[in-house]
């Protein structure tokens, strides 16, 4: 984790929030490189689960709501975490995270001296358990209460209880006040879902581990609607459906590079099950910090729309018209959590490797997610007429591709730092591209591709490039593309 952060840092993937004051307490920025990600993250989701696909349609909603929707979805009085306070540093903890935390000990039997013991083990000399604070050892911690995590705030200019509204916790709940607007004003017939990707707070008691769990954080949230009456494959729709979705979920995050052996799936215990879940599976990933949930797929029943139904006083129903009658669909809830996306993305992405006797980093991004998709990188920066055919190259490219040109050190150095943020095509134009106009020399107008992962390089003709990158960038294969290349040359 420290190697990521780190490389985030130095190459502007994430930064610190408010660094030059001090820091906010886990709020992360997403600098020029880390914005490209996960904007490519959220297009892909947004492309492959909602624009290409017959039954899917997204909505973008505000993210201050009617107060009442969250007494209704339950999170006013549900939303909550036990936690528990030292009396002596003020430290708020978790309850239920207490006992997994490394703790401080002044050892009674070395004359108090202090000592650091791994969560959940007793002390070695004098065979004590934590029964303190952890972190300042000295202080008792009060009985757990519960903490509501959602962030509370006044609309309008009077900071009164009549106007409090809260900063929503989850993208989910603006699907289901919407259901019956998008129902009519689309004509949808079930099954179908409605996506929606944004910002989403909450005021974790422990947040940490960069940003895998933060306050402010992106998630992109399905709600698909099924008919609780209908069959499909000889099982109930929600059943198959939530089966459906767990599968797409997975094969997605598959197609774009995660690592089979870093990807499983983890079934809710009964008692561990929210409260308007009947099923709950994660997509566990192989974190730097040991498996942890990167999303969750649900099936929230009819629970939220008949709550809003009650709280609203409206109809939120379907009318069957085979069956002739009003059903209230059931909801299976694909949850995604875009910044744990992206730290799975990089995590699995990041690779060392020696290539003759000297550390290359490299991110092995899919093509799609690479924050930069080709840059452009002149041999020689004092001959005028290679970079102005490397500044030309790139302005044509970025018509269609995120594509950045470098100069700023020998060729070597240059694509190394293309490798270290994911970079997979280099385009590099050299003196026999321009020729020698002093000495005559006609340049042949061709350019060197280099591959990111195989480091294998290929010379084509500056106007075949935006074919050639149409076909690398859209899914061909390196090797496939390369050889037809080498051919037609050869021709
Ligand atoms: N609507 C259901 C829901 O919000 P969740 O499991 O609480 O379910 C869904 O959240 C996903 O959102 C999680 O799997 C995770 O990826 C992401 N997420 C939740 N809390 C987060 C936090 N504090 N920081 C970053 N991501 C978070």
């Amino acid at each position: 984790m420290d190697t990521l952060v780190s490389l985030c840092k130095r190459r502007g993937f994430v930064f610190q929030s408010s660094e030059i004051y001090g820091g906010t307490g886990s709020c992360y920025d997403y600098g020029p490189l880390g914005v490209e990600l996960k904007q490519n993250i959220k297009r892909l989701l947004w492309r492959d689960f909602v624009q290409s696909r017959a039954d899917m349609v997204g909505i973008d909603a505000s993210i201050l709501m009617h107060p009442t929707v969250w007494k209704a979805s339950g999170h006013l009085d549900h939303f909550t975490d036990p936690m528990v306070d030292c009396r002596e540093c003020k430290l708020r903890f978790r309850a239920d995270h207490v006992d997994a935390l490394p703790w401080t000990h002044y050892c009674p039997a070395t004359k108090g001296n202090k000592f650091t013991i791994p969560a959940g083990e007793p002390c070695s000399h004098c065979g004590a358990r934590r029964t303190l604070c952890p972190d300042c050892g000295k202080g008792q911690l009060t009985a757990p209460r519960q903490f509501n995590l959602m962030f509370k705030t006044f609309m309008g200019p009077v900071e009164e209880d009549a106007s409090v509204a809260y900063l929503r916790p989850e993208t989910a709940q603006a699907m289901f006040v919407n259901f019956d607007n998008v129902l009519q004003s689309m004509r949808l017939k079930l099954p179908f879902g409605i996506a929606q990707a944004g910002r989403s707070f909450r005021n974790e008691i422990t947040p940490g581990n960069f940003i895998f769990r933060t306050r402010e954080f992106e998630q992109m949230e399905i709600e698909y609607f099924v008919n609780p009456r209908d069959a499909v494959e000889g099982r109930p729709a929600d059943e198959y459906w939530h089966d459906r979705w767990i599968a797409d979920c997975m094969a997605w995050f598959r197609r774009y590079g995660l690592r089979e052996e870093n990807l499983k799936l983890r079934e809710h215990d009964r008692d561990e099950l929210s409260h308007y879940s009947k099923r709950t599976v994660d997509i566990d990933y192989r974190f730097p910090i040991g498996w942890s949930e990167l999303m969750g797929i649900a099936n929230r029943t009819d629970f939220d729309l008949k709550q809003h139904s009650k709280f609203s006083g409206k109809s939120l129903t379907y009318f069957d018209e085979e069956r002739k009658e009003h059903v209230v669909p059931y909801v299976i809830e694909p949850a995604m959590g875009v910044d744990r996306a992206v730290l799975a993305f990089m995590a699995d992405a990041y690779v060392e490797e020696e290539v003759r006797g000297e550390k290359r980093v490299v991110l092995r991004f899919h093509p799609e997610l690479a924050p930069v998709k080709v840059a452009v990188l002149p041999l020689l920066k004092k001959r005028e007429e290679i970079v102005r055919a490397a500044h030309a190259i790139r302005a044509d490219l970025a018509k269609q591709w995120r594509v950045v040109y470098d100069d700023t050190a020998a060729i070597g150095r240059l694509y190394r730092r293309q490798d270290e943020v994911g970079t997979p095509y280099c385009v590099t134009v050299d003196v026999q591209t321009v020729g020698d106009s002093e000495k005559g020399e006609a340049g042949d107008g061709k350019v060197t591709i280099r591959d990111r992962d195989s480091m294998a390089q290929v010379r084509v003709p500056i106007d075949a490039l935006p074919g050639v990158f149409h076909d690398l960038l859209g899914g061909g294969a390196w090797a496939q593309v390369a050889a037809r290349l080498e051919r037609q040359i050869q021709k």
